[in-house]
Parts: structure tokens; C-alpha cells; sequence
């Protein structure tokens, strides 16, 4: 698709958020093109996860506008926001399980949240969203019992539950092996290819970055610092960009300097 023609699925211009005097973002310009899957990178702390709640009114912005499907969600009321929730779900950074609730319970739950009450219903949707999941036939475990790899596609379950328009992945990644973490990653892309679903992925695993990510936003200190493909990520000669993509640590001068003094065992 040419660029002029993608469609802005969420557009956030001029957002600030702050806790007491963490200032944490401080003028962020973004936006999610329906369809895509965008991935969101950056250091610790610097504001990720507070970013996507403002995608789905989990939090509301100190200063600035968060825009889905053309409607300003900035100032909505919670029973309006229960509705672009609906649109915009969100998988959480640990899965945010019940852990006294079965998996179906645990699935159901938005369902209930949103008024379906017929069992029947509930229960075709939970068989559904756990053979999206690839997991058909789990619904009565509990979490406890579960693997890592498994307790995600629970809550990725949860979020696909009712067929939302886009997804928000708080590292779907984090945890896991490099096998289950691939298998986390076709699950994403079949969500966009097969569903039409528009996936913003948060995640540090840069081998998920070029399988998954049509665009890549890096954030640094409470602002978007680049955006681009995955493979202009690869090729940039960015210092910031580059140390990510090597897993490098800004300040790794500093090892440098303390190399030769553990060499020499002094
Ligand atoms: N509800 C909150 N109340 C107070 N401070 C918060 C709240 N949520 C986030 N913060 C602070 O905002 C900053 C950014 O947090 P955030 O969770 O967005 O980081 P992140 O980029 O997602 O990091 P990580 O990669 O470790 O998950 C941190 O300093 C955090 O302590
Ligand atoms: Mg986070």
C-alpha cells in the first residue's frame, strides 16, 4: 500500500504523562496504521506500557490526544471507553491472569464484562478464541498449571476473545524460550493476516522485531526517537539504535575501562 493511503487506525499527538514529579512522557507523536503490526522498543522504564494504555483508555493523558478510528478518546466517559476497550484490547505485560478462575472462566470474563450472558454463546467464543490459540480443549486447567508459553496464549485468548480491531501485546515475549516465543510470533501474524487484526507489539526480543514488525517505534526518554522498518533498524548507524540491536548497554565504554582491570586480576 502506498503511505499516502494507510489508513490511521490510533493517532497520538503531543502526549505528556506524568506520576507526581516522573515525568515519563513528554510529547509523544505516534500512529498505528490499520492492518500492521507495529513494534514499540526501548530501554526499561522509559514509558512503553504507559503508551499503549493511552491506546485504549487505560490511562488518560496529562496533556495531548489520543485519536481511534477518528473519535477523540481523550475525555470519553468509563461506559465510552468500555466500548473503544472493546475495539483496542489489551494483552498484559505477565498475563494479568485469575488465578482462581479456570482458563474459560479467565476468557469469559471480558465476554461477561461486555453483558453476553447466554452460556452457550460464551462457550462457543471460548472454544473459538482457544483454537486461535492453538490450545483447543484447555478449558478447565487453571493457571497454576500451566507452562509460561501457555499462560500467554490464555491471555492472548482473553484479548482475542472479542474480535477486537487491534491488539496491544505487552511483551508477549517476555519469559519464554526461543521456540515458544516463535510460536508466540505466528500467532501474532496470523491474527493480522487471517483476522485482519492490527497488532502493537511491545517486546525486547529483536529476532521478534523482523518477524513480525511491518514498522518499529524506538522510544527514549519519553519521546518517539526514531521510526522505521525493521530492516532500516538493521542497517542504521545510530549509536542508540545500534547498541539495542547488539544488546549493547549505552554506557558500555565503561566495561571497556573495567576489562583490563579483571583481566589483570587486579
Ligand atoms: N501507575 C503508575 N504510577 C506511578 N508511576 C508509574 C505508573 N505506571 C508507570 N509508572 C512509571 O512510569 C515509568 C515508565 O514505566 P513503563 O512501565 O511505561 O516503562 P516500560 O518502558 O514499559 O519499561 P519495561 O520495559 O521495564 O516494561 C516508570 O518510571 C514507572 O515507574
Ligand atoms: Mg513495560
Amino acid at each position: 500500500m502506498a503511505e499516502d493511503d494507510r489508513e490511521e487506525f490510533i493517532k497520538i499527538r503531543g502526549l505528556h504523562q506524568r506520576f507526581g514529579s516522573n515525568h515519563v512522557l513528554r510529547g509523544v507523536d505516534v500512529e498505528v496504521f490499520r492492518g500492521e503490526t507495529l513494534v514499540i522498543l526501548g530501554g526499561s522504564g522509559g514509558g512503553k506500557s504507559v503508551l499503549i494504555k493511552h491506546m485504549c483508555g487505560l490511562m488518560h493523558p496529562w496533556k495531548g490526544t489520543v485519536v481511534v478510528e477518528g473519535e477523540d478518546i481523550t475525555n470519553l466517559t468509563e461506559r465510552k471507553l468500555n466500548t473503544v476497550r472493546r475495539k483496542v484490547s489489551m494483552m498484559f505485560q505477565g498475563g494479568a491472569l485469575f488465578d482462581s478462575f479456570t482458563v474459560a472462566e479467565n476468557i469469559a470474563f471480558p465476554l461477561k464484562e461486555a453483558g453476553v450472558r447466554d452460556p452457550a454463546e460464551i462457550d462457543r467464543r471460548v472454544s473459538e478464541a482457544l483454537e486461535i490459540v492453538r490450545m483447543p480443549g484447555q478449558k478447565e486447567m487453571m493457571p497454576a498449571d500451566l507452562s509460561g508459553g501457555m499462560r500467554k496464549r490464555v491471555a492472548l485468548a482473553r484479548a482475542v476473545v472479542e474480535m477486537p480491531a487491534c491488539i496491544l501485546y505487552d511483551e508477549p515475549h517476555a519469559g519464554l524460550d526461543p521456540v515458544t516465543a516463535d510460536s508466540i510470533d505466528h500467532l501474532i501474524k496470523d491474527l493480522q493476516v487471517d483476522h485482519n487484526i492490527t497488532n502493537v507489539v511491545i517486546t525486547h526480543e529483536l529476532r521478534s522485531v523482523f518477524r513480525i514488525a511491518d514498522r518499529v517505534v524506538f522510544m527514549k526518554e519519553g519521546t518517539i526517537y526514531w521510526v522505521g522498518t525493521p530492516d532500516e533498524l538493521a542497517a542504521s548507524k545510530d549509536p542508540t539504535l545500534a547498541n539495542f540491536v547488539q544488546g549493547r548497554s549505552e554506557n558500555h565504554e565503561g566495561w571497556e575501562k573495567i576489562a583490563p582491570c579483571i583481566d589483570t586480576g587486579r
